[in-house]
């Protein structure tokens, strides 16, 4: 089954708590936690003291997405904050392996994330060394922008790639995603659905989940049949 990964980038960051504890009542699985640095990508979020005060609100996975230059200089304050799942870009590692054995070492999910224009292939290396690949749906750095539309032929060729070499990775997509393209993104092969805008966007937040949730078994037992 899919797992839903709310982002809080668009919630409300006055009740950061109360809007976490909405939608793990309501069945998410984790959380998503967008760490922007105004270099990597043109906007500014928060760091490790933040995500240490949401650590304290939640019992969900922490899904750490490092949008920031030289990750490797922050990776032990996030795990020291509470991250259970790390992903760095892969246009921002010039050692890729190192930061991967980095987060690997302080056990923790380690994943890499690829932008909209960043091909497959370059994964092609460090495949058996991650946890899980984020594919970006839209170019990072907002939450509310449109679904890049040749996403879902890119989840489809990974997740072939992954089945041929018979690697345990999840595939985790990121971006413009909602009711209406779901099932897509899951008939395709994505097991993690990162969502912000179409969760905290709602008037009810936690409702939205349980749509999401119902919906997302609806169309696992159409893939299945
Ligand atoms: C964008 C972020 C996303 C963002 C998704 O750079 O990585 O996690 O919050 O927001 P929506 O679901 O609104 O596209
Ligand atoms: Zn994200």
């Amino acid at each position: 089954m899919v797992q839903i990964a709310p982002s809080i980038l668009s919630a409300n960051f006055a009740k950061l708590a109360d809007e976490i504890q909405r939608v793990e009542v309501a069945g998410a699985n984790m959380i998503h936690l967008d760490i922007m640095d105004g270099h990597f990508v043109p906007n500014i979020t928060f760091g490790p003291p933040i995500v240490a005060s949401i650590r304290k609100t939640t019992s969900l996975p922490l899904d750490v997405h490092l949008m920031i230059e030289d990750p490797d200089a922050y990776i032990h304050s996030f795990v020291q904050a509470g991250a259970n799942w790390i992903s760095v870009h892969i246009e921002t590692c010039k050692h890729l392996n190192g930061t991967l054995q980095l987060i690997k070492s302080h056990a923790v999910k380690a994943g890499v994330v690829l932008n909209p224009a960043t091909p497959l292939s370059l994964l092609e290396e460090v495949l058996k060394l991650v946890d899980h690949v984020l594919i970006m749906s839209v170019n990072p750095g907002f939450g509310g922008q449109e679904f890049i539309p040749s996403t879902f032929e890119k989840v489809e060729r990974l997740r072939k790639i992954i089945q041929h070499r018979g690697l345990p990775v999840k595939i985790e997509v990121d971006g413009g995603i909602g009711l209406d393209n779901i099932c897509d993104l899951m008939r395709r092969g994505a097991e993690i659905l990162v969502i912000g805008s179409q969760i905290f966007g709602t008037a009810d937040p936690a409702a939205t989940v349980r749509k999401i949730i119902n919906l997302a078994n609806r169309c696992f037992g159409e893939i299945q049949a």
